[in-house]
């Protein structure tokens, strides 16, 4: 079967900047045109002959051989998400733009159909980061690349996936919290290091090294996105394309950059995306300091950086930071941007060149990061066929082990939230008669979440509970109550009224949508929408003692704090957007097959949350201007849920069995030569000794957890520490070191060690941005369980001072 490579010919139609929104519009032709893969050795064995062809050059080589072919005209055409082709070449066109975050997605470069009509579709990451277990977001990212290059391999797919989203939740009002792994920056950026892995190579246990330059052979490419304190699309006044957001430096080294710098250093991916939004009033895509001296730089990014898609374009007509569309195309490619995601440079690069605002050498630069990424995909290796992933095909696309995956994840990660006198499990083989209410009941598409594809089948949350009850003696009546999560009006509660009145067991699914939360679309209450607080209040009333659980779908989360309290619900749990298996999975808890085992990534507040201004991008409280800081790691108020809480059917123990008690603080001096500050600061003189002082440093914790509880489970063991400056100069009340899942049988214990690095996991970002040792007591915190730590002064500070 040859493989081919359609033609892309997407159009970015209007932008237009008219009123207060960017309406981005894409449409894209597909003209199913045959079209040879480069280098190609059976259709023109002209092409085989160039330089760049030959596999016994290095890759640098042969991208220099490439770029040094091209006319001006033809390196500008390469410098867009849609690159041309170079047909005298034999350089087919190629669309960068791909997705996928949670299941290879509707995206520019991915067209479903044929053969591969559906690819698997995983929870949102906001709910799968809940597992807090790094093996299954590792493999998830395999299955994506696995699938992504079957498609490739039908001419259906690119090659880029701009994925995974890592921006940090700082408020939970954000339309896009769905798609990213939540508030903390230890866990979301060892999410993003798995899950990069897992699309760009493969298996990765966190014990490979790491290859200089990257691996030079790459499944798909990802691309940690967005760079950097994006967390607002639509707010208020506010709009992402327009937003400054005005970020300190001790917030952006300790919560907005630390993914990014994971996704780049232990994950290697190879694209990064640069924002939207301003920073401290610098548009992110012409922010030299960032992009070029940190992230390639200092951090060692070998890859290409992307605009947000038009991201070019708003710099000049919307935000008018630069004059010009030419001054708008030399600010990102002077900074640092390798890649327009749009048509910007496209169409004004050669007046930047015939300006003198740009030169030929620059854009060669940007050549050799997009095509060295292109020969790691190993698109000019010759026929996909003969290289690897090159038989993968249709067969390898919805798999029963990848729809398995599917289905283990939102079972690893749906959360318990409560579970009064153990309501739940439910015995399933008990004759009863269950009223399944509510807007999400019969959820299919709105399972997925955005960013998402087309799924190979969906279960309904209706059809999985029917399917696990088998109708022996059971009868489920369904009553929606409202058309959708919008919930406009009560039309439909008689009928849930109805069921409720004559059920022995209800379940309630209520929660958002698209409609609520979505890209563009962020909230301005944390409340249920429409009249589903009305529904679930009516349907209490109606219900003649009976069991009632609340079962949520939602990406950020809801003040469902009036059911926390109200008695008459047993039960809360919270699903995500669950993905393809969700009512499977959904199903297999309410009926105990499946024990819950999921954590928050997320923070739940009350509605009065909502009093802060979201538009602030302070991550410390300032408590005198009434403003209670973000996330567990500094909100002065008491959420409803916090970061990390998740019930189980059975009980975990918790016990600090090995930590030391005393240790010595490297110097001042070895704490400020830690690696990337030392590069920064650079009046500080240091030696390697200096330099090695604080990376060398880890020491081991142990717990060990105990299931003390009726039935086998898993559980994740997150280890925290807390400073004794706690709560108080900026320092967080606590912080995320690392976790770990254990799956223990009922009764049955297990010991989990921690790795904790000295300096890097123990010290705290001060207001200059630099992160050091405090010296007094610390304590480690498992569960229950607390450890104190003694950090004393090294000898030669006490000299000092
Ligand atoms: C290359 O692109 C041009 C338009 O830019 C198009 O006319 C031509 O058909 C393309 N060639 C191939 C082989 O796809
Ligand atoms: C479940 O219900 C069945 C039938 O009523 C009963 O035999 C069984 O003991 C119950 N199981 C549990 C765990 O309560
Ligand atoms: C559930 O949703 C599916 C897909 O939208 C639909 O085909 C089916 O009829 C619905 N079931 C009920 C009972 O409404
Ligand atoms: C909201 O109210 C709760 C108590 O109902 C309180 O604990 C919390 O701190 C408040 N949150 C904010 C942001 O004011």
């Amino acid at each position: 079967m040859a493989v081919k490579s359609r033609a892309l010919l997407p159009e970015m139609c209007a932008v237009f900047f008219g009123v207060r929104f960017l309406v981005i519009c894409v449409v894209l032709l597909c003209v199913s045109q045959p079209q040879q893969y480069a280098c190609d050795p059976k259709g023109n064995p002209v092409l085989r002959g160039f330089p760049f062809c030959d596999t016994s050059l290095t890759d640098a080589e042969r991208v220099e051989d490439l770029i040094s072919r091209l006319t001006v005209q033809e390196k500008i055409t390469q410098l867009v998400s849609t690159a041309f082709n170079v047909s005298r070449l034999g350089i087919p066109a190629y669309e960068w733009w791909g997705e996928g975050l949670h299941g290879v997605a509707i995206s520019p470069s991915v067209d479903f159909g044929g053969d591969v009509a559906a690819a698997t579709s995983f929870p949102q990451p906001i709910l799968t980061a809940g597992s807090f277990n790094t093996a299954l977001w590792n493999s998830i990212g395999q299955v994506v690349s696995t699938e992504g290059r079957a498609m490739y391999n039908q001419g259906r797919s690119g090659l880029s996936y701009w994925s995974p989203n890592i921006n940090i939740v700082r408020d939970p009002r954000w339309g896009r919290t769905q798609e990213t792994p939540g508030e903390d920056p230890k866990l979301t950026s060892t999410y993003a290091v798995y899950f990069v892995k897992g699309l760009q190579e493969g298996h990765y246990d966190g014990s490979q090294i790491h290859t200089a330059g990257g691996p030079k052979r790459i499944k798909v490419s990802a691309c940690c996105k967005h760079f950097t304190a994006h967390d607002l699309d639509s707010w208020k006044g506010y709009d992402r394309n327009y937003f400054d957001a005005k970020v300190s430096l001790q917030d952006l080294e300790d919560t907005y950059n630390p993914p990014f710098k994971s996704c780049v250093k232990e994950g290697q991916s190879s694209s990064l995306m640069c924002s939207y939004n301003r920073l401290n009033g610098i548009p992110m895509c012409t922010h030299y300091e960032l992009l070029t001296l940190t992230v390639r730089n200092i951090w060692g990014f070998n890859g290409y950086i992307v605009s947000d898609c038009d991201a070019v374009a708003l710099i000049h007509e919307y935000i008018h930071y630069a004059p010009t569309p030419e001054d708008a195309v030399s600010y990102v490619l002077l900074a640092g941007m390798d890649l327009n995601c749009g048509t910007t440079v496209l169409y004004h690069a050669q007046a930047a060149l015939d300006k003198g605002l740009i030169w030929e050498e620059l854009i060669n630069m940007h050549l050799r990061n997009l095509f060295s990424v292109r020969m790691r995909l190993g698109m000019f290796d010759g026929d996909p066929e003969t290289l690897p992933f090159g038989s993968l095909g249709p067969s390898d696309v919805c798999t029963t082990g990848h729809q398995n995956l599917a289905l283990e994840a939102a079972q690893q990660s749906i959360v318990l939230l409560k579970n009064d006198r153990s309501t739940l499990p439910w015995n399933k083989t008990k004759k009863f008669k269950l009223a399944v209410i509510g807007p999400h009941g019969n959820a299919t598409q709105e399972m997925l979440g955005n960013y998402e594809g087309i799924p190979c089948k969906f279960t309904s949350p209706l059809d999985g509970i029917k399917a696990l009850l088998g109708g022996n003696g059971q009868s489920v009546i369904y009553a929606p109550g409202c058309a959708d999560a919008t919930c406009r009006d009560g039309n439909l509660f008689p009928s849930a009224v109805t069921a409720a009145s004559e059920a022995d067991a209800v379940v309630l699914f209520v929660g958002l949508s698209q409609a609520q939360e979505s890209e563009g679309r962020d909230r301005e209450s944390l409340r249920l929408p429409g009249k589903q607080e009305e529904l679930i209040s009516t349907v209490l009333d109606a219900v003649k003692g009976c069991p009632v659980v609340l079962v949520i779908l939602s990406g950020g989360p809801v003040d469902v704090s009036f059911a926390n309290d109200d008695e008459r619900v047993g039960g809360i749990l919270w699903a995500g957007y669950p993905g393809q298996a969700g009512g499977q999975a959904i199903a297999e808890i309410i009926f105990g097959d499946v024990n819950p085992g999921g954590q928050l990534a997320l923070s739940w507040y009350h509605e009065n949350y909502t009093q802060m201004d979201m538009s602030n991008m302070q991550m410390r409280p300032d408590l005198s201007a009434g403003y209670q800081g973000r996330t567990y790691r500094f909100f002065m108020g008491s959420p409803i849920w916090e970061f990390g809480y998740g019930l189980s059917y059975s009980k975990f123990s918790h016990a600090i069995v090995e930590a030391p008690s005393t240790l010595t603080a490297p110097t001042l001096h070895q704490q400020l030569c830690h690696k990337d500050v030392s590069n920064s600061l650079k009046t500080v003189q240091c030696s390697k000794e200096d330099k090695d002082a604080c990376e060398d440093l880890y020491f081991k914790v142990r717990v060990r957890v105990k299931n003390e509880g009726p039935m086998d489970g898993s559980h994740s063991v997150l280890l925290f520490s807390k400073s004794p400056l706690a709560g108080s100069n900026g320092t967080p009340l606590k912080q995320l070191l690392g976790f770990q899942r254990v799956q223990l049988e009922s009764g049955s214990e297990e010991e989990v060690i921690f790795q904790v690095s000295f300096c890097i996991d123990l010290g705290t970002v001060k207001a200059d941005g630099v992160q050091t040792l405090d010296i007094g007591t610390h304590t480690i915190i498992a569960g229950t369980a607390h450890h104190p730590i003694i950090i004393e002064v090294a000898h030669s500070d006490h000299e000092q001072s």
